[in-house]
């Protein structure tokens, strides 16, 4: 949830460090601060409560020279928002400065011990004890840094990604993960930069470390990267090429990342199926699914686990498999899953779908799964992150680094990686006839095109928002394969402009719902031509008798509704099961508007953090 960063070598480190926070500022933004050694050896800590740029202006005029430094961005856990709270955390000398993105879960008892044995606190956070625990370490034991931090995280129960530097050993940094994640990145100079994801060192180098649980790493000067897992036993780390480009990481003349990746859909899923669907556009080959061709096909059911919109992108799924490979499917959230003592078959195959790759619950679940021996299948956007790590096999969404909080691009993404996966699924199983295949592999193909028209919606749109910007509830009401579509509107509208929202089978309004509508609350209806039309016409008039204001998003060329509903957003025709692909876009670009009326940070959304690494 946090954002850490880190910079060891021969240029400034503040400015490197404030960028870095800047891109990472996604993962939370309730304060925020930064630890440098200065060329006098001072260990300078400036920390602030707010974003990045109170930061920035808390250090106007201060001390901040220094080529070693680290900074983080907090999403608060344990205490609230406060400069206080804030990372870094010194050490009780002053010694030690220490950054974490985590949660210690046995930080109480380890609390207890320190104070008993005279080590005051200075914050309320868990991530204190971190460095309170390193110092007393290395102080009784004599141990340098490197050593301390193995003894250290051997008594530390919980998810962590540290990096922790010392004023006396100014030309290094120590780091350490498990369960969140880190990389380090490999300058051309004998420099290092570290960080919670490539974001921030994409512009200074493309070679990285990812780090593994259990992974601690010492980053010094001119020196190799060392690593040792927590028995002090060496590792080999393996380098990787990171593939960002700078220009997927600015706004690109958009005021909001978010308005972005809206636009950006249709080239993300051409890059999406790129490679996977022949020049032909009739035929679908995934790797994954040639691979693990026998596991995959003979899967007794499918149970899908996500979170949040990546669970929406699984109702869809649900449908999907079901009707295309007649597959039982099951949907489940992470969370639940995790806890709820689940029937796993060992041939089950597990979908674990999700944007970051880095989700607590997620990554939980899958450890689930896979101790009751299912096969664990993957739909991931972060390239190395720790959910591809831990699944069998899988496919990269590869829409590139969504940035604003409210996922858009990628859950299309995961939507289109599962027609493409049911589609090669239901083509192995000859559960899909030939020809039918065919059509719907150049119908997807297709959609990018349609959705650049659905896209053109934008202006009305936001003519549109204003109107709604009074509303304190929201109703989205779909059916079939919009149904998920509803759920994902009411959750965009939520998220961004913190207007009360619920998704629902439209069918399902009368039996309890109905009881909300009056003439101020807006009902937004997908109403698209498929064989469900004719029953959501009715609940549109259930709605009407109501007094309840509809916006019904229609396939164009609709009469009918257009004398129906208070205002209608016509879409481009498409297969039924491809709807969601369409219909997503008006509803993201309503949610949009709606908060930008209000006046709210579209981007960054309070309370929330893009990558929810914690329980
Ligand atoms: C909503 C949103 C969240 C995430 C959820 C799962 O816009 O972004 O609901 O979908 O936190 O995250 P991932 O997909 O990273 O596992």
């Amino acid at each position: 949830m946090c954002g850490i960063v880190g910079y060891i070598g021969q240029r400034k480190a503040y400015p490197i460090l404030i960028k870095g926070l800047q891109r990472l500022e996604y993962r939370g933004y309730d304060s925020a601060g930064v630890a440098l050694i200065d060329e006098q050896q001072h260990l300078n800590v400036y920390k602030a409560k707010g974003k990045v740029a109170d930061l920035e202006a808390y250090c106007e005029g201060k001390d901040t020279g220094g080529s070693v430094g680290i900074a983080h961005t907090r999403w608060a856990t344990h205490g609230e928002p406060s400069s206080q709270n804030a990372h870094p955390h010194y050490s009780a000398s002053g010694r030690l400065a220490l950054i974490h993105n985590g949660i210690i879960e046995n930080y109480a008892t380890l609390k207890e011990n320190l104070v008993a044995r005279g080590i005051a606190f200075r914050s309320v956070t868990d991530s204190e004890v971190l460095v309170q625990l390193v110092e007393y370490i290395m102080v009784s034991n004599g141990l340098e840094l490197y050593e301390a931090v193995q003894v250290a995280l051997r008594q530390v129960i919980g998810a962590y990604a540290i990096a922790i530097l010392d004023r006396e050993h100014p030309s290094q940094i120590v780091c350490a993960r498990q369960s969140s994640p880190l990389v380090v990145g490999l300058g051309a100079e004998g420099d290092f930069y570290l960080a919670s994801d490539a974001s921030p060192i994409a512009e200074y180098t493309d070679r990285v470390v990812y780090l593994n649980d259990g992974d601690i790493a010492l980053l010094r000067l001119g020196d190799e990267l060392h690593v040792v897992n927590l028995s002090g036993e060496a590792r080999h780390p393996k380098v990787k090429q990171i593939d960002v480009t700078l220009g997927q990481l600015e706004k690109g003349g958009y005021p909001y990342f978010m308005l972005k990746e809206i636009f950006e859909q249709p080239a993300c899923l051409r890059d999406c199926m790129r490679g996977r669907i022949n020049v032909d556009a009739d035929r679908i080959t995934l790797s994954a699914v040639i691979d693990y061709r026998d596991k995959l096909v003979a899967a007794r059911r499918v149970i899908i686990v996500a979170c949040g919109t990546s669970w929406h992108a699984g109702l869809i799924g649900k449908q999907l498999i079901e009707s295309l490979c007649r597959i039982p499917v099951e949907v489940e959230y992470a969370s639940e899953f995790r806890y709820r003592d689940p029937v796993i078959y060992p041939d089950d195959v597990v979908i674990a779908i999700s944007q970051s790759g880095e989700t607590a619950d997620t990554l939980a679940a899958i450890e689930q799964a896979r101790s009751a021996g299912a096969f664990v299948f993957g739909i991931c956007n972060a390239i190395g992150a720790s959910i591809p790590r831990q699944t069998q096999t899988g496919v990269y969404i590869h829409v590139g680094p969504e940035i604003g909080v409210a996922s858009t691009k990628a859950f299309t993404g995961q939507v289109t990686v599962l027609c493409m996966l049911a589609l090669t699924l239901a083509n192995e199983r000859r559960t899909i006839a030939g020809d039918v295949y065919k059509e719907m592999v150049a119908e997807l193909v297709r959609i990018p095109e349609k959705m650049e028209l659905a896209l053109k919606a934008n202006e009305q749109i936001e003519r549109l928002a204003p109107i709604f910007t009074y509303a304190h509830n929201c109703l989205y009401l779909g059916r079939g394969y919009n149904y998920p579509v509803a759920l994902e509107g009411a959750l965009k509208l939520k998220e961004i402009s913190y207007i009360h929202a619920e998704g629902y089978p439209a069918a399902e309004m009368k039996h309890g719902p109905i009881a909300l509508i009056d003439s101020e609350m807006p009902v937004f209806v997908i109403a698209t031509r498929d064989k469900l039309y004719d029953k959501v016409v009715s609940n549109i008039e259930e709605v009407r008798a109501r007094g309840g204001r509809v916006v019904a998003l229609v396939t164009e060329g609709d009469t009918q509704m257009a004398k129906l509903a208070d205002h209608i957003i016509c879409l481009p025709d498409t297969m039924e099961c491809f709807q969601p692909l369409i219909a997503s876009i008006p509803l993201q670009l309503l949610a949009y508007h709606i908060a930008v009326c209000k006046g709210k940070d579209v981007d960054r959304p309070r309370n929330l953090a893009k990558s929810v690494t914690v329980e």
